[in-house]
């Protein structure tokens, strides 16, 4: 690379991280000469491992990269929260490398239980996890990882305030990493296997996706915010819509959102299904990293893109922004200045109803009319910008007597905005509000929520919250509560209200004095007047060099951590006798597949945790939830009969409808059935992220070919496969049938089925796993 870079006019030398991207954006425009890119072409093709090959390779000399070329790309970092850092890292120790090849982070937030406020929560959460954080710890020393202890933070927001700068490309083993968007970055979630794979310098292979532009023109009213934009977006798209794309925005719009509100939109993107969200780089970006005490930052950006090109043509600058002219494959317009705050749900973050409508629909539907609790913050909407537009809302209650009318949370999404909100006074609004201030970690966001408010299991509620995601029963565990999504400042309102059917844009409160209370439309600063607080020193970042005397801590006997076993490889022949565990109908999200709340203390014990697996999924041929039925009949649940043909060495498949495996990065949701016995998914759609965790892990995700043939296959069939092997040999190529055997009548079928294997991934197949390839290879 250093012999292709451009002679530099300027005297300042670009860091080494930009250094990389400007050499290789070089050769990007050398090999697609005046080709017009998008702002994430320009990123993600300048982290490529081998730019000519990855850009020429199944595309039209260049052209037609979008959904065609296979790209390796280089990222420049790895996050890790610590539920799937566990895993990862585990995969990672089987590689026996002295320490991880590019910079990474380890983020202790998913395992504190929001109960009774942050000192007291956190407390317990250590005591309880504590084996865990010692070993994410010791891992951390050992290979020189950045360690973040728990009530540092939650990773995304951690992430924002520390490590995300324009430009860069990074993994996240979550599925919210794109909240870095926000700061023009390209992050993008993934499993632990993907992780590693960068961890020990490998390339990390990605489909080049398509780009969606998204034109935002107008300016957002006083009661709508950058959570409207999601929100809006998702009720477009539906949770699918985005599958393949990157969501790249622009317009003048842009201009009019602060850094932290553009991540807010970003992280929400994963509810979509996009491989990542981005924005430009703007004047809020260079501001945010300012007030975070990223002055460098802002000068190095600025030196980038004024660094000449080849001379030729003003895009040969590096540009935090498209190119004129550039095309997208999809596009969509929203005027702000139209938009409406949404509130998004139940049980779904597409289903999208816009505040004015939003009574109407409750009395139709027959939604709860009550709130049951208001929860705001979170790695979504806990910036300075939510939390101070809140406390105006607060304010003005409070002086008119007001408070709210069910419980109210506030999980901060780090240390660093909870200190710098503590020190403006706005933690202490809440406060005497009432509200109650969890630590700051993931909490209810991720079903570690203990109610104080006694509602049971079963018990139909609402709740609102500023958070992203409301699958059934992600919350408290209780699927009968539904959780809706909203503005942190519409959940407020909503929790001052306590009734579902309350609009503050329109309604009024009765205050204790008799008098009608309309709350003022919202107000905040972007980001506080002087720069943010770093907050207690216990809760900041461990940063120290590989050291390779530590040993890591895993104790033989723990129930919480094992070290891993490798996967068998392919058989050397096709697949026979395999069984169809059961055929699942309605959603399978990766929720279903492996639970969180309670189970996340398993997250890096794989016999113990694959005791969830698929407990929520329901039965296409009984109804039910979290049953299945031996060949002779007898009923289990699914984990326990995925178990039982395990030890008695039978393999099976699952059948499944659309989008299998939407939601999270979670890769224990295809560890967990591989563990377990799983060869094969069959179904009629999956999501990308836990697709391509399946083939990394050694199972082979089928599609029909006809979705009808999915009413043709029932659980107890026979399967054999036909052409797998081949195509597996063949590096990805070749078509799959499925001949099933009828368990009822005996009758035989063949279901042909369409695959995306890639050559890389075929390797992995056969080796087992992508973890038994990268090891052979170290
Ligand atoms: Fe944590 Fe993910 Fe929520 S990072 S705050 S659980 S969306």
């Amino acid at each position: 690379l250093a012999t292709r870079s451009r002679q530099y006019s300027s005297t300042a030398p670009l860091p080494p991280t930009y250094e990389k991207l400007y050499n290789n954006y070089s050769e990007v425009r050398r090999v697609l000469g005046t080709q017009r890119l998008n702002l994430a072409e320009k990123i993600l093709y300048s982290h490529l491992n081998n730019v000519e090959e990855s850009l020429l390779s199944n595309t039209n000399n260049g052209r037609d990269i979008r959904g065609k070329a296979n790209l390796k790309l280089n990222p420049d970092r790895v996050n890790m929260q610590d539920a799937s850092a566990q895993m990862a890292l585990l995969q990672f120790m089987t590689c026996n490398l002295p320490s991880t090849k590019i910079p990474a982070s380890i983020h202790c937030d998913h395992l504190i239980v929001g109960e009774k406020g942050a000192d007291d929560d956190l407390t317990s959460g250590i005591q309880q996890n504590q084996e865990v954080f010692d070993f994410l710890e010791s891992a951390g020393k050992k290979y020189g990882i950045d360690f973040w202890p728990p009530g540092a933070g939650i990773i995304h927001q951690t992430v924002l305030e520390n490590y995300a700068v324009p430009g860069l490309m990074m993994l996240g083993t979550d599925s919210h990493s794109p909240n870095a968007g926000g700061l023009c970055t390209i992050t993008i979630g993934v499993g632990g296997a993907d992780a590693v794979e960068a961890l020990v310098g490998a390339p990390w292979e990605l489909k080049a996706p398509k780009i969606m532009g998204v034109r935002l023109i107008g300016k957002l009213n006083d009661w709508v915010s950058p959570k409207d934009i999601i929100l809006h977006l998702a009720g477009r798209l539906t949770v699918r819509g985005g599958t393949g794309y990157i969501i790249e925005y622009s317009g003048s719009g842009v201009e009019t959102l602060s850094a932290t509100g553009m991540a807010t939109v970003c992280n929400m993107g994963a509810e979509v299904g996009a491989t990542t969200s981005i924005f430009p780089y703007t004047q809020a970006s260079a501001r945010y990293l300012q007030s975070t005490r990223r002055e460098q930052a802002v000068r190095n950006a600025e030196l980038l893109q004024s660094f000449p090109g080849n001379g030729h043509a003003e895009d040969a600058y590096f540009k935090f922004q498209a190119d004129a002219g550039a095309q997208y494959d999809e596009f969509i317009e929203i005027n702000l200045s139209e938009l409406e705050p949404h509130i998004n749900g139940p049980h779904t973050p597409d289903l999208a109803t816009p505040l004015s409508a939003f009574k109407k629909t409750v009395q139709e539907e027959q939604w709860p009319d009550k709130v049951s609790a208001g929860l705001i913050g979170s790695c979504t909407n806990s910036s300075y910008e939510d939390m101070t537009r809140v406390e105006s809302m607060v304010k003005a209650a409070e002086a008119a007597g007001l408070k709210p009318a069910v419980d109210f949370y506030i999980t901060p999404g780090s240390e660093q905005i909870r200190a710098t909100l503590e020190r403006d006074g706005t933690i202490e609004t809440f406060e005497s509000a009432g509200g109650i201030v969890l630590s700051n970690a993931c909490g209810p966001c991720i079903g570690q929520w203990k109610r104080q408010d006694g509602v049971k299991k079963g018990d139909a509620n609402a709740i609102f919250t500023s958070y992203n995601r409301n699958f059934r029963g992600r919350n408290d565990g209780n699927p009968d509560t539904m959780n809706f999504l909203a503005s942190p400042e519409i959940v407020t309102a909503m929790a001052f209200a306590g009734s579902t059917t309350f609009n503050p844009m329109t309604d009024t409160l009765k205050t204790p004095d008799g008098k009608d209370f309309r709350f003022p439309a919202p107000h905040g600063q972007e980001g506080p007047e002087t720069p943010f607080e770093s907050g207690k020193q216990s809760l900041g970042l461990l940063s120290q060099k590989p050291d390779p005397s530590v040993s890591v801590a895993i104790s033989p006997s723990s129930s919480r951590l094992a070290l891993l076993e490798p996967f068998a490889p392919f058989p050397h022949s096709e697949l026979s006798g395999l069984k169809v565990l059961v055929k699942v109908t309605g959603k399978c999200t990766t929720d279903t597949i492996s639970a969180a709340g309670p189970w996340l203390k398993y997250k890096g014990h794989l016999p113990n945790i694959s005791a969830n697996t698929l407990n929520t999924a329901t039965n296409k041929a009984t109804g039910e939830v979290n049953v299945a039925y031996d060949l002779d009949g007898s009923k289990h649940t699914i984990p326990d009969l995925a178990k039982r043909w395990k030890e008695a060495g039978r393999e099976w498949l699952v059948v499944a409808e659309h989008n299998y495996g939407e939601g999270s990065a979670r890769e224990h949701a295809a560890l967990q059935p591989r563990y377990l016995g799983a060869r094969i998914v069959l179904c009629k759609s999956f999501a990308r992220i836990h697709e391509t965790n399946l083939k990394k892990q050694g199972v082979v995700p089928l599609t029909f070919a006809n979705e009808a043939d999915y009413d043709r296959i029932d659980a107890g069939d026979d399967v054999s496969t036909v052409g797998l092997y081949e195509m597996l040999l063949n590096k990805g190529k070749g078509e799959v049938q499925l001949k099933v055997t009828k368990k009822d009548s005996g009758e035989e079928i063949l279901i042909p089925t369409k695959h995306a294997v890639s050559e890389d991934q075929a390797g992995f197949i056969l080796a087992g796993s992508a973890l038994n390839l990268l090891s052979k290879r170290q």
